[in-house]
């Protein structure tokens, strides 16, 4: 079976080159922590630093900033961890882009008010791009985690997840992430992650449909991720039409072909989707021309930077509109210049797989609040509920409009109404401006400062 394989940072957003899952240039977030993870307090606020948002934990009494990756299910940290004991195994992680070893040790662990008393992990040794200090969390499937099968599937090998649902059987088995958007103005949060309780400014998401994990066969359970599946027809294209494209997921369990299989992947820069589905999105943009960029890994859309790009899931019968500053970012091509581009990429080598037909990673997360609720998936656990996925939309198509207007057309309002492909329910939902959590506008400022 193979390791996990959802996770990615896109060297380009990163000006960096290296191969690696993860990259800290000029790191320096960890001096301003967001909130105090000593404090018994199951939420969380996120930094967000060169394409990927991170959470802090103590792992042997030493503090880390550590990615949050939904599409991978271990814990490693760069640099020595002290008061660790070492279990003897050493071990790999493959990701799609990038990989890390080391050691398997265990040590005292805090996330989020939680305390794990000997937590399995990777010590990995740091380098350039993988700063002393950092990491990276798995919230994938215990399944998938590559020290639970290197430590013979043993109890003392579950993800810090299992290990906390496990040691406290009244906590609820769910997590939930809130992404803000990049450079968004009309963002005043950094984003959050929570477990065992919801965000009670959005708290509606309780009454999201329950969308249900798609569980892998057994023999393939070493590739399990968080797999769901889009509504028949479920992808709302930029001329109002369903984009036609079939499941092409043949090891994902039986289900519609009009139906596309996903993965949610927090740690996933830029969502992976079908060539068939990158090109509905973008081939009749202003200034399409699809380029193959060595800094972004393969086949990218290259757009004009006013080109405004309306594209709606359909997950669970919601609407889930995607916002036009995620359909259309900025970057820069592999000789530095500056672009625009569409960050729905068609599958990258290494990225397609028999389980699924796309990855819906960061620039798609950012516009819902995620509920993961991992049912039975965890390791011995007595609960027999199928693990779920709810999805609260986020953006409202006509506040979405506005901003982009706003900063992509300088307040000229050039497009039509024509392409309105409408969102369905949900409005009462929307602010203007989306409340703040956690983050202190003082923080907020902060981070803005080092986006890109
Ligand atoms: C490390 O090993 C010692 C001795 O076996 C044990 O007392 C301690 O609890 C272990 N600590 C961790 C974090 O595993
Ligand atoms: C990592 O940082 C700690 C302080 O947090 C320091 O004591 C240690 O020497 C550093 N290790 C390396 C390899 O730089
Ligand atoms: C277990 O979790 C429940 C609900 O979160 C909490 O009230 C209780 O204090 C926890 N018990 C322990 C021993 O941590
Ligand atoms: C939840 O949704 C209902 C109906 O959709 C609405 O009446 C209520 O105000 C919402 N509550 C919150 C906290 O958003
Ligand atoms: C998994 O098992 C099923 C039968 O239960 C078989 O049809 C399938 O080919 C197997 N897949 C792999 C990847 O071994
Ligand atoms: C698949 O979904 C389409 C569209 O909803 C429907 O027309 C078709 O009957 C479904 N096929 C099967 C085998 O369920
Ligand atoms: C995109 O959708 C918004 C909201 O429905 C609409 O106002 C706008 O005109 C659409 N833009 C294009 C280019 O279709």
């Amino acid at each position: 079976m193979l390791p996990p394989r959802l996770s990615i940072v896109l060297p380009t957003l990163l000006h960096a080159t290296q191969r690696s899952v993860a990259t800290y240039i000029d790191f320096l977030r960890s001096s301003g922590p967001l909130h105090n993870p000593f404090a018994h307090n199951p939420t969380s606020g996120l930094d967000f630093f060169n394409g990927n948002y991170y959470v802090n934990i103590i792992l042997g009494g030493k503090q880390y900033s550590v990615i949050i990756d939904t599409g991978s299910s271990d814990l490693w940290v760069a640099g020595s961890v002290p008061k660790a004991n070492d279990t003897g195994v050493s071990t790999a992680i493959q990701y799609v882009i990038g990989a890390e070893a080391g050691p398997v040790k265990t040590a005292q662990l805090e996330v989020l008010g939680f305390t794990v008393p000997d937590q399995a992990f990777i010590e990995v040794p740091s380098r350039g791009d993988v700063r002393n200090g950092t990491g990276l969390i798995g919230l994938g499937p215990n399944t998938l985690s590559v020290i639970h099968n290197a430590l013979n599937k043993q109890s003392s090998g579950d993800t810090p997840l299992d290990r906390i649902f496990r040691q406290n059987l009244t906590t609820p088995n769910y997590l939930t992430v809130l992404l803000n958007r990049p450079n968004d103005i009309a963002e005043t949060y950094i984003g959050a992650m929570t477990i065992g309780e919801v965000l009670p400014q959005y708290s509606n998401i309780s009454n999201q449909p329950k969308v249900p994990v798609l569980a892998l066969q057994s023999n393939l359970s070493q590739d399990q991720h968080w797999l769901i599946t889009l509504d028949s027809n479920g992808i709302i294209g930029p001329n109002g039409k369903a984009v036609n494209v079939k499941s092409n997921a043949i090891d994902a369990p039986t289900h519609n072909a009009s139906q596309l299989v996903a993965g949610i992947d927090t740690g996933f820069t830029l969502p992976q989707v079908p060539s068939e589905v990158a090109y509905a999105m973008y081939s009749g943009a202003k200034g399409a021309k699809l380029k193959n960029l060595q800094s972004y890994n393969g086949d990218i859309w290259v757009i004009d930077c006013d080109a405004e790009v309306n594209v709606t899931f359909l997950i669970g019968g919601q609407s889930y509109h995607v916002h036009p500053l995620d359909t259309n970012r900025k970057g820069t091509d592999d000789d530095g210049n500056d672009i625009c581009f569409g960050p729905f990429q068609p599958l990258i080598a290494g990225a397609e797989d028999s389980t699924y037909d796309m990855i819906l990673g960061m620039a798609w997360l950012t516009n819902v609040y995620l509920l993961i609720d991992y049912g039975d998936f965890v390791d011995g656990t007595t609960n027999t509920d199928n693990p779920y996925i709810q999805l609260l939309p986020m953006t409202d198509p006509a506040a979405a409009h506005e901003e982009f207007v706003a900063t992509r057309l300088n307040g000229k309002d050039s497009t039509s109404s024509r392409h309105n492909s409408g969102s369905g329910g949900a409005k009462g939902l929307f602010d203007k401006h989306k409340i703040p959590i956690l983050a202190t506008a003082a923080s907020a400022a902060g981070a803005g400062a080092l986006l890109l």
